[in-house]
């Protein structure tokens, strides 16, 4: 065993202040949570139960192994933006009669359940991680359809829900729909493409056109029963497979379809699990509140590995960026963690040949990111940055190994890809509330703007007025630096959550069971190497 030493000194002043700044930013997240979390307020959900409904997360606790965990997505999603923090869906990953599966749920209290520009969003991204890591999509349906104020957000690509459904079933990825309410119009394809089907006696209802509209259209008189009821549909339609007698006989139901999908995982078992040698509770602590300071993410692995124990590759070259091979939750993983923030040539030479490695060895990925991106100057363009930093790209880019991100700290430029930020594909993408990540840093961007701008002003022979231009660089500076936290990012689904520092290893070690959903397999076919 090889286990790392903690030198972190939790007496320290430096931990004392990151502690606090840390619980201070968890608070305000967790607000922000508590406000997905109440859905459409006491109002709307008073009225919901009512009608002897259950809420969406009641649903899915139903429906999940009794006491198993559920692994929810993106429930920041649409924080800053003009609708209801949630984005009226619930989404994540939860176990079904011993089956991982990925859930997808509307909340009928957001607006009758209906899809906004960022419940789409946030949808597609469940079904994207259930199509990488080919686990059955069950979808809890109750909802209005599209938002129609929004609708030319959502309408074009829209469409790719009902186009991926269908796509799954192709793949051989079960998708099921239990229809606890409305599903009418465009959202009567969801039980239209799933596999399974069920559907709840005088509760569901499903048709392309409801009573107002078929009279106008053809001035036939109808009701809603006739025209999308449950009985009709699992009696005269044949679009449903079951008729459930209630809510919770259609949870039962959907649970007895996923037992009979007789899923097994791709992947290899994990070996036996061994504990860290350090608490994860002086995570909170780890990251300094000025995030100008290193830290040094030695001190999150050893929190976060199985026995604290990490084979380190190539200790003493490129030594900016730690790697090394560890096993978390009983699964190998080979980590890739900043350490004083910049990558050099050395460090990006050192990743790519580390990606080619783990790819060999078929041993999935985790990026813990913490930089403020590639090196520049003369010595270092001369020497071959871009050269560099394109072939640690290249290997994230072409390595076909699962990979998980967690922003830690920052996450800047450039680096932001060569860590697999998100347009790079990571399986699954956390941020812890330290975070920031952007173009490049606020203080740095607001002094190139500056710069930009004096510059121009000479060549035009124009006057250039200080005080405007602290003015402007001030605003540019909190501008910059508000659309770089993770409130904002996770509000546009650009990470599947914030999390508590002190769940990396439970978070991690959930994701890493899901993607051993699907065959762990790397790759020798890299892109031209530029050497
Ligand atoms: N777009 C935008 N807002 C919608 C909506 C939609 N598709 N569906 C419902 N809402 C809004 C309602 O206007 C209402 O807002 P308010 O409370 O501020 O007045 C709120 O959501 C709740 O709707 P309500 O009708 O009171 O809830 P309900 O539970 O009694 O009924 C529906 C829910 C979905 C059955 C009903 O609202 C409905 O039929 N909506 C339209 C469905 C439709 O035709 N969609 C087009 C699909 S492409």
């Amino acid at each position: 065993m090889t286990v790392l030493r903690s030198r972190l000194d939790t007496a320290s002043p430096q931990f004392a202040a990151g502690r606090e700044a840390m619980l201070a930013k968890l608070a305000e997240i967790g607000a922000e949570h508590e406000k997905a979390l109440a859905g459409g307020g006491p109002g709307y959900v008073d009225r919901h139960r009512s009608r002897g409904k259950l809420l969406a997360r009641e649903r899915i606790e139903l429906l999940l192994d009794p006491d198993s965990p559920f692994l929810e997505l993106s429930p920041l999603a649409a924080w800053g933006s003009d609708y209801p923090v949630g984005a009226s869906v619930v989404t994540g990953v939860g176990v079904v009669e011993g089956t991982e599966c990925v859930v997808v749920a509307n909340d009928p209290t957001v607006r009758g359940g209906a899809t906004n520009p960022w419940s789409g969003k946030k949808t597609l991204r469940a079904l994207e991680i259930a199509e990488q890591n080919r686990m059955p999509l069950i979808n809890l349906v109750e909802s209005g359809g599209a938002d129609l104020p929004s609708q030319k957000e959502i309408f074009i690509p829209g469409g790719r829900l009902f186009r991926d459904l269908t796509r799954f079933s192709a793949a051989g990825i079960p998708t099921l729909a239990l229809v606890f309410g409305n599903s009418t119009a465009g959202g009567a394809y969801v039980p239209g493409m799933c596999d399974h089907v069920v559907m709840i006696r005088e509760r569901s209802k499903v048709f392309l056109g409801g009573p107002p509209l078929v009279k106008v259209a053809t001035g036939e008189e109808s009701d809603d029963e006739s025209l999308g009821g449950a009985e009709m549909h699992a009696r005269v339609s044949g679009l449903a497979d079951h008729l459930a007698e209630d809510e919770h006989d259609a949870i039962r139901i959907g649970r007895r379809i996923v037992a009979r999908l007789n899923r097994r995982k791709a992947g290899p078992a994990p070996a036996a699990v061994a504990e860290p040698a350090y608490d994860a509770e002086e995570l909170l602590g780890v990251v300094p509140s000025d995030l100008k300071s290193p830290f040094d993410p030695r001190e999150v692995i050893t929190r976060v590995v199985d026995g604290s124990d990490l084979d380190e590759f190539k200790p003493g070259y490129g030594t900016s960026l730690v790697t090394g091979w560890a096993r978390l939750h009983g699964y190998p993983v080979g980590l890739l963690a900043n350490a004083q923030g910049v990558l050099f040539s050395e460090e990006s030479q050192k990743a790519a040949q580390f990606i080619q490695l783990a790819n060999r060895a078929d041993t999935p990925l985790v990026f813990l990111h913490n930089t403020t991106g590639y090196m520049v100057g003369r010595d270092y363009e001369q020497g071959g940055i871009i050269k560099h930093g394109s072939m640690m790209i290249n290997a994230v880019s072409n390595s076909r190994v699962p990979h998980l991100s967690v922003l830690l700290g920052a996450s800047y430029g450039a680096g932001h890809y060569g860590m697999c930020g998100r347009a790079y594909d990571p399986r699954f993408l956390f941020a812890w509330p330290s975070a920031r990540s952007a173009v490049m840093g606020a203080e740095q961007l607001a002094g190139v703007l500056s710069i930009v701008a004096r510059e121009s002003a000479a060549a035009k022979g124009r006057d250039y007025s200080e005080e405007e231009d602290a003015a402007m660089r001030e605003m540019v500076r909190n501008q910059i630096e508000a659309e770089s936290l993770p409130l904002f990012l996770s509000g546009r689904v650009y990470d599947d959550g914030v999390i508590d520092p002190r769940d990396t290893r439970t978070v991690l070690g959930f994701c890493l069971s899901a993607v051993h959903n699907a065959p762990v397999r790397g790759t020798d076919g890299f892109g031209v190497f530029r050497t």
